[in-house]
């Protein structure tokens, strides 16, 4: 009986395999282009457009403290490479880059002498620069979306 089941199996596994194969090693056909692109945008990250704002942002503000390989300047600029609160606390951090760290209550370790000021006055540009953050020198953070940071009250300066 349970012979009989593996061999079931394996007939099963070769008429698959057989019907893939014939399917996929077809000639070119012209729809093939198209559907590619209709398939829905899942889940698959920050577009071109967002990292190259964040990019932009980094560059024109962020650099200055967190240097340009992001590792800041130890007890005056935390390192963002590993940051345990920019990768756990997409949200917050943010939160951060709109209100600035005097606004945000987050569980840190390190005091550092100065806070970090407001950078940026979109919800928009700070998902950016924190999506570039999150998945630049080193960092394979994953991201967060501007719909996940709507709530985040941005205080008048
Ligand atoms: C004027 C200097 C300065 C600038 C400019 C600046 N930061 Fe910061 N940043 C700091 C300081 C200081 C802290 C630590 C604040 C604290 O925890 O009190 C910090 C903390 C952070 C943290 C949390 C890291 C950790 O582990 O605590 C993130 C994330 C961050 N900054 C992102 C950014 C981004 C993104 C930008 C640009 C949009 C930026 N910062 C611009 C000074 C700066």
């Amino acid at each position: 009986m349970k012979t009989r089941n593996y061999i079931l199996i394996a007939i099963t596994s070769i008429v698959g395999l057989a019907v893939m194969t014939s399917c996929g090693g077809g000639g070119k056909t012209g729809s093939e282009g198209t559907q590619a692109t209709e398939e829905p945008a899942a889940a698959a990250g920050p577009s071109a457009e967002q990292m190259a704002l964040g990019e932009k942002i980094f560059k024109e503000k962020c650099i200055v403290c967190h240097q340009a390989n992001g590792q800041g300047i130890p007890n005056v600029f935390p390192s963002l490479v590993g940051s345990d609160f920019l990768l756990n606390q997409k949200v917050l951090a943010v939160s951060q880059v709109l209100n600035g760290s005097e606004h945000v209550v987050a569980n840190k370790t390190v005091k550092y002498p100065a806070p970090m000021p407001p950078q940026v006055g979109t919800h928009e540009e700070a998902v950016a620069a924190i999506n570039y953050v999150l998945n630049n020198f080193g960092n394979k953070g994953g991201f967060v979306t501007v719909d996940e940071v709507k709530d985040v009250v941005i205080l008048p300066r």
